[in-house]
């Protein structure tokens, strides 16, 4: 969807959208049009109803009097509440109404309209929310019939012209999203460590420096917890490192962010039931926000450094797999009893944020990990949990995922949960007892964390992936993350 803030609209009649607020408070390009169409808007609002609730359409097709195809009137909710969220909201449902209907073009009409922010920026966050919203991936879809084909190519915001500036922030946002949704979406035949490697090799036209760790570096390094996932799978492992100073200092110890990539999870040798198995192609969420951060960081020139670090296998139960008892080594030294092989996420992060701390020295680690059912259990869909051992650190998440809507809701840690993980063979076992699964997941992370740095674990499996569609994704791979470490990075590392 191409994306402009023209200063008057296309000459070809087309889809446009007004706005009204709570108590019918008609915008200047509402009220033009009540007038142009004598009195038509005013009366469809009451017949329908309306109240001006954010985000609340009214359709009128082809009316008389206008020079457009439909006229859309959105409800902006109360004045002091229209923030950049409450654009995004509104875009997002404006693309969600046009996407399919016919309409290639609708220009939304902000002439006089007055906001809690600047209008340009008011304009770029409309025009994002709609972005992220209409985003699809049908790449494996051949039999669409032309009713369900996206028609929707043009989105214009009429009185706002100059803010492209503001919206090439956010389409380098958006961009980042969208890779990430990609990855998610692939199936695990098409995505796997090797060419989840492939497919981000042009983040290096970006700036993004990528270093990649195969098999036999791994061996050389260690990677006994990793390794003993991987080895089930005829697809070797990877890791993938990539990394963007735009800090403007070499030194500077960076942020490190790590994702979990399982590509495909079977549960291993502990294998899980078949119905929904189909899910766990998208165990790389973690891997996949990752990738797309770094890919929203470099497109946008961040100032700041930020190395973003994923551990890529597949989980899968064959001869070769690791047997539940199996106890292996770490890098760190640390040994695991693996006591459940569907407990494997851990067991990769454990290498990968080791060997991440060992090459780059961070000041900061966040890792992002479709890591327990339990937070599903626990939070639901809405927030994924947060974990740290660092409550300033806690507190700069949330405040992140506040701002864009992507929630964190901190979940307890403490030894009584740590006492969970004793073995009687080695230095700890890969699971706890089910109660509390999400937590004795963190605990074990928080044991291949070095002293002195900060950390904080978000278990994201309950946001990676929607059923139903959502203010700003439609039905499945949400991009969950991308915005949040965005923000977190913009907000606490880049004004210094
Ligand atoms: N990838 C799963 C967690 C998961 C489950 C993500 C459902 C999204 C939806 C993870 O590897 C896993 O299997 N966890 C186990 C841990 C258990 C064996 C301690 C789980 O949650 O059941
Ligand atoms: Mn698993
Ligand atoms: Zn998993």
């Amino acid at each position: 969807m191409q994306i402009a803030f023209p200063a008057t609209p296309d000459d070809q009649p087309h889809a446009r959208v007004v706005l009204v607020g709570p108590g019918n408070v008609l915008s200047p390009g509402a009220a033009a049009a009540d007038k142009a169409t004598a009195g038509q808007l005013a009366r469809a609002l009451i017949a329908a109803r309306f109240d001006g609730e954010a985000a609340a359409i009214v359709e009128l097709l082809a009316p008389a009097g206008l020079h457009v195809t439909r006229l859309l009137i959105i409800g902006t909710g109360p004045a002091e509440a229209m923030d950049a969220g409450l654009f995004e909201k509104l875009g997002g449902a404006i693309a969600a109404r046009l996407q399919t209907s016919g309409e290639t073009r609708v220009s939304v009409d902000l002439n006089g309209v007055t906001a809690a922010l600047p209008i340009a920026e008011a304009a770029a966050h409309l025009a994002h929310g709609a972005a992220l919203r209409g985003w699809r991936f049908d790449k494996y879809h051949t039999m669409l019939k032309p009713k369900q084909k996206p028609t929707l190519g043009h989105f214009d915001v009429l009185g706002a012209t100059g803010a492209d500036a503001q919206h090439a922030r956010l389409a380098a946002i958006a961009a980042g999203v969208m890779r990430t949704r990609a990855l998610v979406s692939e199936p695990a035949n098409i995505l796997y460590p090797e060419s989840f490697v492939e497919m981000a090799r042009d983040l290096a036209d970006l700036g993004v420096e990528l270093t990649i760790l195969d098999v036999e570096a791994m061996t050389a390094l260690g990677m006994g917890s990793l390794l003993g996932v991987a080895q089930g799978s005829v697809k070797p492992a990877r890791i993938l490192a990539m990394r963007w100073n735009g800090s403007g200092d070499a030194a500077s110890r960076p942020v490190c962010l790590v994702g979990k990539g399982v590509t495909f999870d079977t549960g291993g040798i502990s294998i899980k039931p078949a119905g929904g198995m189909e899910d766990m192609k998208w165990d790389m969420g973690g891997a996949g926000a990752v990738a797309g951060a770094m890919h929203a960081l470099a497109a946008r020139q961040a100032k700041a450094h930020v190395v973003g670090v994923v551990g890529l296998v597949e989980n899968m139960p064959d001869g070769n797999a690791q047997r539940p008892g199996d106890v292996v080594t770490s890098m760190s030294g640390q040994t695991i009893e693996v006591i459940n092989t569907d407990a494997e996420g851990r067991l990769v992060l454990a290498d990968v944020i080791w060997w991440a701390q060992e090459t780059y020295n961070p000041e900061v680690i966040v890792d992002l990990a479709t890591l327990t059912g339990a937070i599903i259990i626990s939070l639901g869909h809405d927030h994924a949990g947060m974990f740290s051992n660092d409550d300033g650190l806690a507190g700069q998440l949330a405040a992140a995922g506040e701002a864009v809507a992507e929630r964190l809701w901190r979940m307890p840690m403490g030894d009584s949960f740590d006492k969970l993980l004793e073995s009687a063979i080695a230095d700890m076992k890969n699971v706890g007892p089910r109660e509390g699964g999400s937590i004795t997941a963190a605990q074990f992370i928080k044991r291949f964390v070095k002293p002195g740095v900060k950390w904080a674990h978000l278990d994201i499996a309950g946001t990676v992936w929607a059923a139903k569609p959502g203010t700003l994704h439609d039905k499945g791979a949400t991009g969950f993350g991308v915005r949040l470490l965005d923000r977190f990075i913009a907000d606490n590392f880049e004004a210094r």
